[in-house]
């Protein structure tokens, strides 16, 4: 879907819509949500514009989409540009085949992506029910249709090259859709405004949810299971939970390379997620306790290269018949996924395809390995004597390792009969790798609950805090509760006895074994968004009004708040003082040493939230605990941290510096009087670059880009407290650029962006379909627009748009479990505003006029103050 033509065609309705009667309002009518005829089976997605070469400059030309792919010799390439994301398994319709052809495919979402070798990936973080690697490699046999094996999580480029064989014509290439492709006008939830500028910002997020959120069963499984073992493509390898923290032992298995090689790891960490960390804001303790000192040896093992072997196999990486040997990542580089190749092993003999071999993997557990092919020694080696170190400059490693497996790129090999047997002769793990259970213990199964990944194409990993911003957006676009309460359930049936619920989790769904161990091993990450998860539950019920889902998770949400203010409070001070703190802490932070207000506004709002369910719940003992403890927080935030001669909020107790999150966190809870958040707010300015705000003085990490959620934190502060004309350029500097219609254009949300607004800020890694940066979606509904709940299930609510907003008008849809309100405000021609509202009976509202000054109701004149409205029925009121 092309969500430009879309919104062109959306803007235009005017059949069947409200306001459409009213003359001397300044808007068009308010369309009703369309329907749309369900579809069932597959839905293809093309791509707008095709060319022949490699070039992104054509992106508005759509001209050429439908002809033919003709590839005449060797090295032929085509540029497919799909105008927007998508997702999927790619799909050709071949014509043509002569001389066995093979194609080299690349997908990436920046169009710089084709001009590297392996696109924007690999994408190395997660094992995600998609594509691990960004180029994949075609055999084409025969005509027909020719389907990929593993979803692309997201692009808007992809490039086809042929690199092998004589003439192959592809009529059509494309995607068979693994994400929502439903028109975006069939939502319940609208925006629009005179500056189509905000209309396209506001539809970056039911598009960003599409790309990022996923249906049961919608994201397949990345291994399959046959009679022979497990059939593994190229891929991320994948771990077991079973056995962990394996020391002298021998790891053996049974493999058959089907082509290229065959992969496997040792002593990794389980879901890798501390390996030789990302750039991660949220952790910055680099102490070294806790780390994990094994080696995380990653393994590939190449064939003999038959005849007919992909013509584009990297042989200076992957020499045929040898043991290649790596740790980190992967074997390449991405941005912030650092891969080392460590040493390769030629073998003397040949590696055959499609026959059986044995491999075993000695590790006696003093830094040495030995791995015996079939019996013959082929590779010896100490790890330690290759000189990288610990891992894990930032991320403070997981307390459990095992061993995982999987191929490199293109490549594929079964994988059956492995066993793991101590030094003492015990054998403590055995599995022919031939049940479909073996999918659930590898966390590779196709998903079974609803799942929200954080980024369309990499990071496919259910985070908790991320839906902090999200989780209110899918609420005011789709209204799609299950893409809150589904990702809510999943990571409460992953939680374990201590209340620790997984920070971030598979979408595979999880033995309980598996469980356990996963979720204990991303201990003690991000302990705040405990609290950010807690909120999402908050605003998930404000907004749905889903009272049963409340009660049914209480008891776990409790658990949750128990074990995250024991892993964060700090008893001394009442800060917040998690062992690996979050947003930009100091390094430093051992529990016991509090920082700054960030973090602890994220605990106070999580405990005020929790009061306010737990009254409801009728738990009036908690709600009074948490009442407490959020006010004591308050007080000390106010006391202990405010610098008086700065004229800030100290970003450390007892230090200097402040940044940008502190600001907005103070302004979100409402921390102290006027005149400090005021002064606070001050010192934005030094922070001020073209398309944001960047960090203060203690941000070690990205640094000198702009990180789109922390300006979803600030732009919701500024708007909580009528800053408008500071949200407003705030919308303007970060956001304006992600609909620029130039070939970076996604129709998502972008996870970075640089200071000077051109470019998706982290590199080729930067998602650009990702969800945690999409407030403004819910501000322009919420504060542009003015409609927000102020009880649960809208029950009451304020018609209160931001005082001095810029726009000749606003108008649009917001679902209430009640219904739709619509409601719409502007300027007339006599330059007054005008507000009208069409609310559904049973809702009570509050109309809070952006103006000083009287107004009319229908006949009624000279009326003032707020204006209460009853629902039901249309109201306009016209200033005087
Ligand atoms: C090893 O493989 C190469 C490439 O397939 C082949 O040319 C060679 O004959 C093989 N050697 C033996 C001993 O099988
Ligand atoms: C591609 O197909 C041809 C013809 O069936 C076969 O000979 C060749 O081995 C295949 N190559 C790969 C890499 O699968
Ligand atoms: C990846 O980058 C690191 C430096 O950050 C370098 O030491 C390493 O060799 C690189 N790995 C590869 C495979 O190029
Ligand atoms: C491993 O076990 C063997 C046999 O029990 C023993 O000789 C050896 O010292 C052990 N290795 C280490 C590093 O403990
Ligand atoms: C390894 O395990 C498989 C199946 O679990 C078993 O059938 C096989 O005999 C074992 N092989 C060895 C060498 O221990
Ligand atoms: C409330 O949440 C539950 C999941 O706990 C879900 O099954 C149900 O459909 C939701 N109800 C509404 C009205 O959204
Ligand atoms: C307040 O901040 C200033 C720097 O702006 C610093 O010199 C001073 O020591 C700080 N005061 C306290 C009490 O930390
Ligand atoms: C942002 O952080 C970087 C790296 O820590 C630093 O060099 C830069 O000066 C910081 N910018 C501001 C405005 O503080
Ligand atoms: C902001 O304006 C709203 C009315 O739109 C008002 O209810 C609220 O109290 C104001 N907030 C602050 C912090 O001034
Ligand atoms: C629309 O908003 C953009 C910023 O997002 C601004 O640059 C532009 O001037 C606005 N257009 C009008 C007509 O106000």
């Amino acid at each position: 879907m092309r969500v430009g033509i879309e919104l062109a065609s959306w803007l235009s309705l005017g059949v069947g819509a409200l306001g459409a009667a009213q003359s001397n309002v300044p808007w068009p009518a308010i369309p009703k949500p369309q329907s749309v005829a369900s579809t069932n089976g597959p839905v293809y997605v093309y791509p707008s514009s095709v060319r022949k070469g490699l070039s992104s400059g054509f992106a508005n030309n759509s001209a050429n989409s439908d002809s033919a792919l003709v590839f005449q010799s060797i090295g032929d390439t085509y540029t497919l540009d799909y105008g927007s994301d998508v997702a999927g398994k790619p799909i050709f319709h071949i014509q043509v085949a002569e001389g066995n052809p093979q194609i080299e495919v690349k997908y990436t979402e920046a169009f710089p992506g084709l001009l590297k070798a392996e696109g924007d990936g690999p994408f190395a973080f997660a094992n995600a029910l998609g594509a691990t690697f960004r180029v994949e490699t075609f055999n084409i046999t025969k005509t027909g249709d020719l389907s990929g094996y593993f979803i692309q999580g997201s692009q808007r480029w992809q490039s086809i090259k042929l690199i092998s064989g004589k003439k192959l014509v592809i009529q059509r290439a494309g995607f068979v859709s693994s994400v929502d492709q439903s028109p975006l006008s069939s939502m319940p939830g609208y925006f629009a405004s005179s500056n189509s500028t905000y209309t396209y910002i506001w539809a970056l997020g039911p598009r960003t949810q599409q790309l990022v959120c996923f249906p049961p069963e919608s994201q397949t499984s990345t291994w399959e299971i046959t009679s022979n073992g497990a059939y593994i493509r190229g891929q991320k390898p994948a771990t077991t939970a079973r056995v962990v923290n394996l020391s002298n032992y021998t790891l053996s298995f049974e493999t058959m390379i089907d082509r290229g090689g065959t992969g496997w790891r040792v002593d990794t960490e389980i879901d890798a997620i501390q390996a030789t960390g990302p750039i991660c804001k949220y952790t910055s303790n680099p102490h070294t306790t806790g780390h994990i000192t094994n080696p995380l040896i990653l393994v590939v093992l190449t064939s003999e290269y038959p005849t007919g072997s992909f013509a584009n196999i990297d042989k200076t990486l992957l020499p045929p018949n040898t043991l290649v040997l790596g740790r980190g990542w992967s074997l390449q580089n991405q941005t912030s996924l650092p891969g080392y190749v460590l040493d390769k092993f030629p073998l003397k003999f040949n590696v055959t395809e499609k026959t059986w071999h044995t491999i075993r993997t000695e590790s006696p557990g003093d830094d040495t390995y030995t791995v015996y092919l079939d019996d013959r020694l082929i590779a010896h080696f100490n790890i330690s004597s290759y000189g990288i170190s610990d891992p894990n400059p930032y991320i403070p490693g997981g307390i459990y390792t095992s061993f995982a497996f999987g191929p490199w790129q293109d490549q594929a090999a079964y994988v059956r009969n492995v066993n793991v047997t101590l030094s003492t002769g015990e054998n403590v793990y055995s599995n022919a790798m031939t049940s479909e259970d073996v999918l659930v213990e590898y966390g590779v199964q196709s998903n079974t609950q609803y799942v929200c990944s954080d980024s369309g194409k990499r990071d496919r990993f259910s985070w908790l805090g991320d839906r902090l911003i999200s989780a209110r957006t899918v609420m005011v676009g789709s209204h799609q509760g299950e893409y809150v309460w589904g990702p809510a359930e999943e990571a409460f049936s992953r939680q374990v006895g201590s209340g620790q619920i997984p920070i971030n989790t598979l979408f595979s769904p999880l033995d309980a074994e598996g469980s356990l161990i996963r979720t204990t091993n991303v201990d003690p990450l991000i302990v705040d968004y405990d609290f950010d998860f807690m909120q999402v539950i908050y605003d998930y019920w404000v907004r749905s009004g889903n009272d049963t889902f409340l009660e049914k998770a209480w008891p776990r949400m409790v658990m949750a708040t128990s074990y995250a203010l024991s892993r964060s409070l700090d008893q001394k001070t009442q800060l917040f003082g998690a062992p690996y703190g979050s947003t930009g802490t100091p390094l430093s932070g051992e529990k016991g040493q509090a920082l700054g207000p960030a973090n602890t506004v994220s605990m106070i709002i999580g405990l005020e939230r929790m009061a306010e369910m737990a009254r409801f719940i009728g738990d009036n003992a908690a709600a009074a605990f948490y009442q407490t403890q959020a006010q004591l927080s308050r007080t000390a935030i106010d006391s202990l941290l405010w610098n008086e001669t700065a004229g800030y909020y100290a970003a450390t107790l007892g230090g200097t510096g402040y940044d940008l999150m502190d600001i907005a966190q103070v302004l979100l809870a409402g921390i102290g009087s006027e005149q400090r958040q005021a002064s606070f707010v001050e010192k934005l300015s030094a922070l001020r670059v073209q398309a944001g705000y960047i960090n203060g003085t203690r941000f070690f990490d990205t640094p000198g880009i702009v990180d789109v959620y922390y300006m979803s934190f600030l732009l919701e502060g500024l708007a909580l407290t009528n800053r408008t004309a500071l949200a407003q350029d705030l919308l303007d500097a970060t956001w304006a650029p992600m609909v620029n219609r130039d070939r970076n254009y996604t129709g998502g949300y972008w996870e970075y962006i640089s200071t000077d607004g051109t470019y998706p800020g982290l590199d080729l890694f930067t998602g650009m379909s990702h969800f945690w940066g999409s407030y403004p979606t819910v501000f322009l509904s919420e504060y542009a627009l003015g409609l927000r709940p102020t009880k649960p299930g809208y029950s009451t609510y304020l018609f209160a748009p931001l005082p001095g907003f810029k726009t000749e008008w606003v108008h649009g849809r917001v679902p209430t479990p009640a219904g739709l309100i619509y409601a719409a405000w502007g300027y007339n021609k006599q330059g007054k505003i005008v507000m009208e509202i069409t609310p559904p009976a049973g809702l009570q509202g509050t109309l809070v006029p952006p103006f000083a000054g009287s107004y009319s109701v229908g006949n009624q004149q000279g009326q003032s103050g707020n204006h209460i409205i009853a629902g039901g029925a249309t109201v306009i009121i016209v200033q005087e």
